[in-house]
């Protein structure tokens, strides 16, 4: 792989492989594994954490809070005493740092502001309002965006039951944050299909029930200082079960990764474009699933995808994509509206980095087409600042036929710095 400004030149790369790879901490139960050690009161030890700048944006924050920071050991005076940030909290490019945080402290007695870059400032914040309104906190947001002025005086904590339109995570784990320093227990419902780290590690707790398949009941009190094992990241695994699931007869292995049922979606549509797919439970973390997976490459297929597989496989769409060009027939991806508001509009950065690839991709109202032909020629890949398209399109240029020229590549810190070194070692 070459580098020249910025840019990186991936493949193509022929060959078998047959890998067992370990991939960085989970980006998701990272951030929860230091939000929840600075609301316990105490020291907490968190072990396997996620190597990316989003990981490190909520520490930032957490700092600014009081919470300190020594190896693997995090020591916080508890949320009930988090001190008032002396400067605005910068959550950099992490809509979780921003969203779970704007929950923690919408409930504070202080004001606090959350600001983003570019990116994170274009996004939706709105639908914060209305659920942390609800449990008595303050959440303003400018124009339906951050900055974000959240917490103060004016909070009257209060328990509340919310449904949320929108199968989000981030969401309804904001929503847990700010209940779980009140007084009376609240809930939280939504359309299925989420990961669930927060409402397990809450329920393992004795923080929470769950209430049916997505009803959580959230009752308040201290967290407890503990130790957090983070399991691999699954959404970062999945970069390289795609460069095995396109080639027919190679092999990717990837001890103790997360399993959470919400995070398992890209598995089951490689399993149903016809990969091989082995998957063992080997244990679990605060009662979140954890364990091995090998995935094994077979001719692949055209798949319709929609429902609740959309919202386990959602940070994966744009390497679906990928995998889709590979086969063989249509893949149509619909029910995805919410991929237009991660950190690019994921469903236009797909359509255009399959089309520059010299794929067969098209835009639908709330996902995409694409038509597998089997291979994918190569070429340049914007990443509209986004990891996951810089990712998905390094997966892509492996296995295309000339090669892929990623622009901008180095955005792959946001969740796997060592990615591209990593992709490269599948060869050695
Ligand atoms: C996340 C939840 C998902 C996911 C994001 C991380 C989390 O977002 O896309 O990358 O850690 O809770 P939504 O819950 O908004 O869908």
């Amino acid at each position: 792989m070459e580098s020249t400004l910025g840019s990186k030149t991936v493949g193509p790369r022929q060959g078998r492989i047959s890998a067992t790879v370990s991939v960085p901490g989970d980006k998701s139960s990272s951030h929860r594994a230091l939000i929840f050690s600075a609301f316990a009161r105490g020291s907490s030890t968190v072990r396997g954490l996620g190597t990316g700048a989003d990981v490190q944006s909520t520490r930032g924050v957490l700092a600014q809070l009081g919470v300190e920071f020594d190896g693997e050991t995090v020591m916080s005076r508890g949320v009930a005493d988090w001190l008032a940030p002396a400067q605005t909290l910068d959550c950099g490019n992490s809509g979780t740092t921003m969203r779970l945080m704007a929950g923690a402290l919408s409930a504070a007695p202080f004001e606090s502001t959350l600001v983003g870059d570019e990116s994170l400032s274009g996004r939706p914040m709105e639908r914060l309002v209305g659920p942390l309104e609800a449990l008595g906190g303050r959440v303003t947001t400018t124009d339906g965006t951050a900055p974000l002025t959240v917490g103060g005086s004016a909070v009257e904590r209060h328990p509340a039951d919310v449904i949320l339109p929108i199968a989000s995570a981030q969401l309804r784990t904001a929503f847990c944050l700010a209940a779980i320093q009140g007084s009376a227990s609240s809930s939280i419902a939504s359309p299925a299909g989420f990961r669930d780290h927060t409402e397990r590690w809450l329920a393992a707790m004795g923080r929470g029930e769950r209430v049916g398949e997505s009803v959580f009941r959230i009752a308040p009190g201290e967290i407890s200082p503990t130790t957090y094992d983070v399991p691999g990241d699954p959404s970062s695994a999945a970069f390289l079960w795609a460069v095995a699931a396109v080639r027919p007869g190679s092999s990717v292995t990837t001890p103790d990764i997360s399993l959470n049922p919400g995070r398992i979606g890209f598995l089951q549509v490689l399993e149903m474009m016809g990969a091989r797919i082995d998957a063992d439970v080997t244990g679990a973390i605060h009662g979140d699933p954890i364990g091995t997976v090998t995935v094994t490459g077979q001719p692949l297929r055209g798949v319709d995808l929609s429902g609740p597989v959309i919202a386990g496989a959602l940070d994966e769409l744009p390497l679906v994509a990928v995998v889709a060009s590979f086969a063989e027939g249509i893949t149509r991806v619909t029910d995805a509206a919410e991929l237009r508001t991660k950190e690019s509009d994921r469903v236009a950065a797909t359509v255009a980095m399959i089309q520059d690839l010299g794929g067969g991709a098209q835009e639908l109202a709330d996902g995409f087409e694409i038509v597998g032909l089997g291979t994918l020629e190569g070429g340049e890949v914007k990443t509209h600042h986004d990891h996951r398209i810089a990712m998905a399109g390094a997966v892509a240029g492996v296995g295309s036929l000339s090669g892929a020229v990623i622009h901008d590549a180095d955005v792959a810190n946001v969740s796997w710095p060592a990615f591209y070194e990593v992709l490269e070692s599948l060869w050695s």
